[in-house]
This record gives structure tokens, C-alpha cells and sequence, in this order.
């Protein structure tokens, strides 16, 4: 038996060998097949399903199958951080020309079928449509308000959901992905979007910014985060809100958060239509 195993380890061994003596700086024949390959439903199985969900959903990253996103970034946007990723982030570059493993084509493909599959008329409900970038300098003692009163429900410190004033998340984000994400809110997992989140009302365009101020003021001074805001406040980890919420009951189990989730796909997405 164990002979056996071993000849047909061996064999392997010779067939990876003679696989892996192409001559250099020539691509592979599987590796120039996978370059033709042009179906969204395959690229996007292959290269962001892992992050970004089955069908665009429920995955640890940004639900990218969502219309209200979709109506709001811009599709030059899509093109540009598939083609280069988000330095500093998880997200990684995409395109033959930063290292990645897709041709343009292919990353041309992927924005077409996003936008073609997952995209559709958005119903804003008279709410003013907020820029994906953000067009004015964000206030971070107000925006500290904002979230005391409209996220702290589900983001305060100790809530199961994830303090998002954490250090080590502030730390792997950028400010564009704060921004997306308060814009979009997570339809998916019961976050609602912009529409609903001052208590029910629309975020205005200055709330937004004013937010993602105060989140990135709580990042830890380091050299190479993106346009990190650090610190404009002086608000320090010790600040008194993010602490003693611990164990308030704002978790998934409880019932707060239950009835939210019960919400699923309800708030954020009656206007959609
Ligand atoms: C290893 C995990 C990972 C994989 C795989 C991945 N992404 Fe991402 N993606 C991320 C993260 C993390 C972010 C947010 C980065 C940030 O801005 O902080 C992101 C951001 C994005 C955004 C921008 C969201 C916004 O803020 O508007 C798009 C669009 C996107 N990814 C598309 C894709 C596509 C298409 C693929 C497949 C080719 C892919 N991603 C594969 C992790 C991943
Ligand atoms: C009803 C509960 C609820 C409210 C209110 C809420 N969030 Fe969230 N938020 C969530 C959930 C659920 C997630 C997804 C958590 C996960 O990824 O597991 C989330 C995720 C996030 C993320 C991480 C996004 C990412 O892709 O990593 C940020 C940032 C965020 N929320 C900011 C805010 C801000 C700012 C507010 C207030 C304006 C807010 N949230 C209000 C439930 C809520």
C-alpha cells in the first residue's frame, strides 16, 4: 500500500515538474484560457464571491448587488478600484497591469455585468441624493453627535454588530468605505441606508461627511492611512461614549436588534422600486 501511495506520489512529483518547465516569461496555456474567460457569473464566482458574497450578498465586504449603490457610484468608480484595488484595504488590485490576474476586458466585463445583473431605478423618495465622494470637510464633534443619536443603538461599544469606532477596524478601512457604507447601510444584514438612518429621516449629504470624520478621528495616527482625519477632534480611545455600553443589550439577541433584523430588506428597500 504505502509503496503504492509513494509510486503515485512520485508520478505527480515528475508531472508538476514537467509542468513548471515552460520557458520562463511565456503564460501558461491554462493561464491564457482563464484570460478568455468573459462570463460575469464566472468571473465574479472566481474572483469576488469569496469577499463580496454570493450574488453580490451577505458576504463579509460591501453588498455590491444593490441598487441604491449602484445608483450612486459612479461607474468610472467601479472600473478604477477593480482595476487597482484600495491600497491599505482588503481590497486587492484586480487588473494584469497592477499585479492582479485579469485582463482590462475582463475587468470591463465584471463592471458591465454589475451594473447589467444588479443595477435598477432607485425610488429616493424626495431624499436628496448624497455624492459617493465626499464633496465637503466633515465636522467630527458633530458628526460624534450624529452618531450618538443615530448609530450608537447598534454600533455602540460591546454590541455584538461591531463597534465601528474601533481602532483595529478603523485601521483596515478607508474613509470612501465609511462613506459607502452610511450611504448604503448593509441591506443585506439590517443596516439601513441614508434614507432611514437619522432616526427614520434622511442623512444629509453634511451629515455624512460630519460621520465619517468622527470615525476617522478615532483612527490610531499612523503615516500611511489614506486620508485619515486622525485625531481633528482630540477625541481619544478613552472617549467616555464608546465605553460603557458593554453587555447594554444592543446585540443580535436582543430584542432591539431583532427588530431590526425582522426589518430585513424592509426599510431600506421600500423605496426601492
Ligand atoms: C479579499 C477580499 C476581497 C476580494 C476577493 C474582492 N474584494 Fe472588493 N473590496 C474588499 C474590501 C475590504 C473593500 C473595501 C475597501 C475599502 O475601501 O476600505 C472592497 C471594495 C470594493 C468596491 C468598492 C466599494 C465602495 O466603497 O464603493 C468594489 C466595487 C469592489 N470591491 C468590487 C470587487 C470585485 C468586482 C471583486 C472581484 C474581481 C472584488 N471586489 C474582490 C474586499 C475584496
Ligand atoms: C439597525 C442597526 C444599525 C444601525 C442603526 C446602524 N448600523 Fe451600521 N451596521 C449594522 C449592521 C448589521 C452592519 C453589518 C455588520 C457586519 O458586517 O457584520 C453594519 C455595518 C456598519 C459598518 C461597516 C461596514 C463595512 O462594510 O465594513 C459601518 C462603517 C457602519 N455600520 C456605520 C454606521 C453608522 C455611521 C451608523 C449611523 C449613521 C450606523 N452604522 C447605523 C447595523 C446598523
Amino acid at each position: 500500500m504505502i509503496l503504492r501511495h509513494s509510486g503515485l506520489i512520485a508520478g505527480a512529483c515528475i508531472l508538476l515538474l514537467a509542468t513548471g518547465c515552460e520557458p520562463p516569461g511565456k503564460p501558461k496555456q491554462q493561464e491564457v484560457n482563464r484570460r478568455d474567460i468573459m462570463d460575469f457569473g464566472t468571473l465574479y464566482r472566481e474572483n469576488c464571491q469569496g469577499c463580496h458574497g454570493p450574488d453580490g450578498k451577505n458576504g463579509p465586504g460591501r453588498p455590491l448587488n444593490d441598487p441604491l449603490y449602484l445608483a450612486i457610484v459612479p461607474k468610472a468608480e467601479l472600473q478604477k478600484v477593480i482595476t487597482n484595488g484600495r491600497p491599505g484595504t482588503a481590497m486587492p488590485a484586480w487588473a494584469l497591469s497592477q499585479g492582479g490576474p485579469l485582463t482590462d476586458k475582463q475587468v470591463a466585463a465584471l463592471v458591465d455585468g454589475i451594473e447589467s445583473h444588479w443595477a435598477k431605478p432607485v425610488n429616493f423618495n424626495g431624499a436628496p441624493v448624497p455624492s459617493y465622494y465626499a464633496s465637503a470637510t466633515g465636522d467630527p464633534d458633530r458628526g460624534r453627535k450624529l452618531f450618538v443619536k443615530d448609530c450608537f443603538a447598534c454600533h455602540g461599544q460591546g454590541a455584538a454588530i461591531g463597534p465601528v469606532t474601533d481602532a483595529a477596524f478603523l485601521t483596515l478601512v478607508d474613509d470612501q468605505l465609511l462613506r459607502t457604507a452610511i450611504i448604503q447601510g448593509r441591506p443585506d444584514l439590517g443596516m439601513p441606508d441614508f434614507r432611514m438612518l437619522n432616526a427614520g429621516h434622511p442623512l444629509t449629504d453634511q451629515d455624512i461627511s460630519d460621520l465619517v470624520a468622527f470615525l476617522a478621528s478615532k483612527r490610531p495616527v499612523t503615516p500611511n492611512v489614506q486620508n485619515a482625519n486622525v485625531n481633528a477632534s482630540g477625541a481619544a480611545q478613552s472617549d467616555p461614549m464608546v465605553k460603557g455600553n458593554e453587555g447594554s443589550g444592543n446585540g443580535p439577541g436582543s430584542p432591539r436588534f431583532q427588530k431590526n433584523e425582522g426589518n430585513k430588506g424592509g426599510s431600506s428597500q421600500r423605496g426601492v422600486k
